[in-house]
């Protein structure tokens, strides 16, 4: 079973030539509708109008009018096919860590799959690089699935009669390196991973956090330009999943990597994404950064998904401030326009009055105790940014 699952993953991937390692951590892009997304910048993947249909006689569904108004339900009802992705469009970025969220059934899973064809898509356009996925030949798949897209699944697929190390070190034999280089590769992983002095184990000997470790490990042992992970921590007690949480910020910070990361956990993904796609029924229904999500909800739905999260450690104080007034602008302390709401609080409260929210410089607006609260207790969540 191990066995199996690995080898769908087409478990790893990296280029050795490719650095995608010094690439810088992205800035949060604006948030864009699905479909509108600017092209300014480096892409890794970028998908248009994407479908994914099961079931008899899928392939017409996407171009069938009367039916992709329908509910899934409508769909399956009359059509006896599953429509789990539709019509979905968005790009990932270079160094970004693009979340894909929803409950379970939203069509998660099937989305990142597609996004190498482990999972064939129905309908719709597919690039990695500027490379035709959809175009792709067998050799060429296997290749960007063994080298430039690693996945991380949510039970390991690690191979149990097999070392950590050998675990590690399995991508790079995929592809062919020699056994002295994978090994010291591979222990580099193992350590980087916080795993160092059990390289000897199996599987079977490791805690269910440690497992997962190893499952990071192979997968960045082939320094894959892209890294997919499929809740990867859902299987594991929240304390040791905090920690992971915590491992895959701090990779991500150290080395830049892009990553696209599913989960149906909303803390998960506040804690993790730069930007967030939250899905429901197959669509994206909000794509954008945790403050766009949880500060300017797009309807109903992710307004209930969100209401419970703690504004004020999500919001910043760009979403708070107004206007200066007076002299306002020339005096007293200063916030980046990235502090957070709690922060802001603090340092308002230790100011006895306005604190000004400045860049390069520049005041862009002020905070103070009135406008801080209101944020916090959605009196104006319309509000939108005073300066650019
Ligand atoms: N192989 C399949 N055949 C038929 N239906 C499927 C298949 N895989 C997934 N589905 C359906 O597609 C929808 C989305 O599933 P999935 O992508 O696994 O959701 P998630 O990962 O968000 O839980 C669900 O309704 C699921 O039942
Ligand atoms: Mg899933």
């Amino acid at each position: 079973m191990a066995a199996a699952t690995a080898d769908a993953s087409g478990i790893a991937t990296a280029d050795a030539g490719t650095d995608a390692g010094a690439q810088a951590p992205a800035v949060p892009a604006p948030a864009t509708a699905p479909g509108e997304e600017s092209t300014d910048r480096d892409v890794v993947f970028s998908a248009r109008h994407l479908w994914k249909v099961f079931g008899p006689k899928a392939d017409r569904i996407p171009d069938d009018t009367t039916l992709t108004g329908l509910s899934v339900a409508e769909v399956r009802e009359r059509t006896g096919c599953t429509p789990a992705v539709r019509d979905v469009s968005f790009d990932v970025h270079k160094g970004e860590v693009f979340v894909v969220m929803g409950l379970s059934g939203s069509g998660k899973s099937t989305l990142v799959r597609c996004l190498t064809r482990l999972i064939e898509p129905t309908g719709g356009t597919l690039e990695m690089d500027g490379e035709d996925v959809l175009g792709m030949d067998r050799t060429t798949l296997r290749d960007l699935r063994r080298r430039r897209a690693a996945m991380v699944f949510q039970h390991f697929g690690l191979l149990p009669h097999r070392s950590v190390l050998d675990n590690v070190a399995y991508g790079l034999e995929i592809q062919g390196v020699g056994k002295t280089e994978r090994r010291a590769r591979a222990a580099e992983m193992v350590e980087k991973v916080g795993l160092a002095g059990l390289e000897k184990r199996r599987p079977g000997q490791l805690s269910g956090g440690q497992q997962q470790r190893v499952g990071l490990a192979r997968a960045l042992a082939v320094d894959p330009e892209i890294l997919l992970f499929d809740e990867p921590f859902s299987a594991l007690d929240p304390l040791i999943r905090r920690d992971m949480q915590e491992e895959v910020v701090r990779l991500h910070r150290e080395e830049g990597r892009t990553m696209v990361f599913i989960t149906h956990d909303l803390a998960e993904a506040l804690t993790v994404g730069d930007r967030i796609a939250l899905m429901r029924d197959g669509e994206i229904v909000q794509l954008g950064t945790p403050e766009e999500i949880v500060g300017s909800p797009a309807d109903d739905y992710v307004r209930d998904f969100v209401r419970d999260v703690p504004r004020e450690q999500v919001l910043t104080v760009r979403r708070a401030m107004r206007p200066a007034e007076g002299d306002e602008a020339d005096r007293g302390p200063a916030l980046a326009p990235t502090t957070l709401i709690s922060d802001a609080i603090e340092a308002v409260a230790r100011s006895g009055g306005a604190v000004r929210v400045a860049e390069n410089g520049r005041c862009l607006g002020i905070v103070d105790h009135a406008c801080l609260l209101n944020v916090v207790a959605r009196m104006d969540t319309t509000r939108t940014e005073v300066a650019a």
